[in-house]
């Protein structure tokens, strides 16, 4: 039952991407491809006022790593460059099995994919890309 919700969350994502497109004059422009498959993802963000005031990503790859982008992007707008830092590196740890996420976050989601080792990196290509984007490439 668990599972089948957290699949719907993905496929909604994945067939419906938010904030989906690129950013003109963004100040984080960063793209990452997975080599294991080929996927790529590229975020975009803007600053105003130390906060993200626009988030998107364009992509091409698997549902997961196409709706971890949607998810993030919805995710990290209106946090400021310390509380993305911070949102990052809790999803990164809940990827790796050392943080939990409350079963109502739809984040937690994507918690199921660390079953499939191969499969986490398309989980974390967006945020890895966002990160490297905040910490200038
Ligand atoms: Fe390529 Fe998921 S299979 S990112």
């Amino acid at each position: 039952m668990m599972r089948e919700l957290y699949t719907q969350v993905i496929m909604d994502h994945y067939k419906k991407p938010r904030n989906h497109g690129e950013i003109e004059n963004p100040d984080i422009e960063e793209h990452l491809l997975n080599p294991l498959c080929g996927d790529e993802v590229t975020v975009y963000a803007k600053f105003e006022d130390d906060k993200v005031s626009e988030a998107s990503f364009t992509g091409r790859g698997c549902s997961i790593s196409q709706a971890s982008a949607s998810m993030m992007t919805e995710r990290l707008l209106g946090k400021s460059r310390r509380e993305v830092e911070a949102q990052i590196k809790s999803f990164k740890a809940m990827m790796t099995g050392d943080e939990e996420f409350p079963e109502e976050d739809e984040l937690a989601a994507l918690k199921g994919v660390i079953q499939y080792p191969s499969r986490i990196r398309c989980a974390t290509l967006s945020w890895d890309a966002f990160s490297r984007g905040l910490n200038g490439g």
